[in-house]
């Protein structure tokens, strides 16, 4: 896989480009992250979203949707700032350097109006699941100004382009090269591989994961995540492969030969970035 236009994802690049809190820091100046994600249907994607965001490092983060997600975010991270949704607005929900959008969203017309509000701010956007097939009847929706970084797997990304997931999967690579130059946004695919693609930049292979990731909610962590480091400063493409491979690396601490659980993914964050400064 390795060659002039793709790089494997090193410990001491992601080491060097994570962000750190300064000295003087505060939580807002940590970055701040909006989440909306989940639905009265979907509750469980918003509060892994929610917990891979809180764990990646950003100084506070805002969760918006509907009252049963909601009293399910409130009860697992009382670290959260959440807004309850009667309409499908963002008006009320407050200040963000970036949103992550999409895992349970559901693809009716709450869905569709939120992912339109979200993009039409100034701020960068994790878009994910069905944020992803909201958009994908119309991927034009994508090209803004602030940065766009997608999180599909091969079946999202088929979804978007019209490739088939079966071809996808055959050759990552080079699916998400085209999907990123054809998008216009910065590409996390996911899947056995994970790579990262924008256009114009050497590829970003990640080997960290585990094949014991492959388990509901893992992806909607991984989103948290990935928001959680645009909020805090990095570009797409720096943040999605931070958030790749921080994620693998997180899967490997909480499965250690065993079966493992989204929640225990977001967990382990903590432990999988001190290990970055840890001799090998
Ligand atoms: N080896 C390593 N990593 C893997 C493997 C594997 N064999 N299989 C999956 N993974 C990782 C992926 O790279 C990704 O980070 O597990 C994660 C799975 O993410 P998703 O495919 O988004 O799955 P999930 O979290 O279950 O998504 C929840 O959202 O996208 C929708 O349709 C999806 O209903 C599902 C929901
Ligand atoms: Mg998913």
């Amino acid at each position: 896989l390795p060659g002039p236009d793709v790089a494997a994802l090193t410990r001491a690049s992601v080491r060097a480009t994570l962000p750190r809190p300064a000295a003087a820091s505060d939580k807002y100046r940590r970055g701040v992250v909006g989440v909306v994600a989940g639905s009265d249907q979907y509750t469980g994607a918003a509060v892994l979203a929610v917990g891979g965001a809180l764990h990646a490092g950003a100084g506070m983060v805002r969760y918006a949707g509907p009252s049963r997600p909601v009293g399910q975010v409130r009860a697992r991270w009382p670290e959260a700032v959440v807004t309850e949704l009667d309409e499908p607005s963002i008006d009320d929900v407050g200040r963000v350097q970036a949103w992550v959008l999409g895992p349970g969203l559901g693809t009716g017309r709450w869905a569709r109006e939120l992912v339109l509000r979200v993009l039409a701010t100034d701020v960068p956007v994790l878009v994910d699941a069905d944020g992803l097939n909201v958009v994908a009847h119309d991927v034009s929706l994508l090209r803004r100004t602030a940065p766009v970084l997608i999180t599909p797997h091969a079946g999202e990304l088929a979804r978007l382009t019209g490739a088939a997931r079966g071809d996808i999967e055959a050759a990552p690579l080079a699916h998400a090269r085209a999907a990123a130059a054809e998008l216009g946004v910065t590409v996390l695919l996911k899947g056995s591989t994970t790579v990262v693609a924008e256009e114009g930049e050497p590829a970003r292979v990640n080997g960290t994961g585990t094949p014991w990731l492959a388990t509901g909610g893992t992806g909607d962590v991984l989103s948290g995540i990935a928001g959680s480091l645009l909020a805090q400063g990095l570009g797409a493409r720096d943040a999605g492969s931070c958030a790749a491979y921080l994620h693998g690396l997180a899967g490997r601490i909480a499965a250690d030969g065993a079966p493992l659980t989204a929640a225990a993914v977001a967990e382990a964050l903590p432990a999988a970035i001190r290990s970055l400064d840890e001799e090998s």
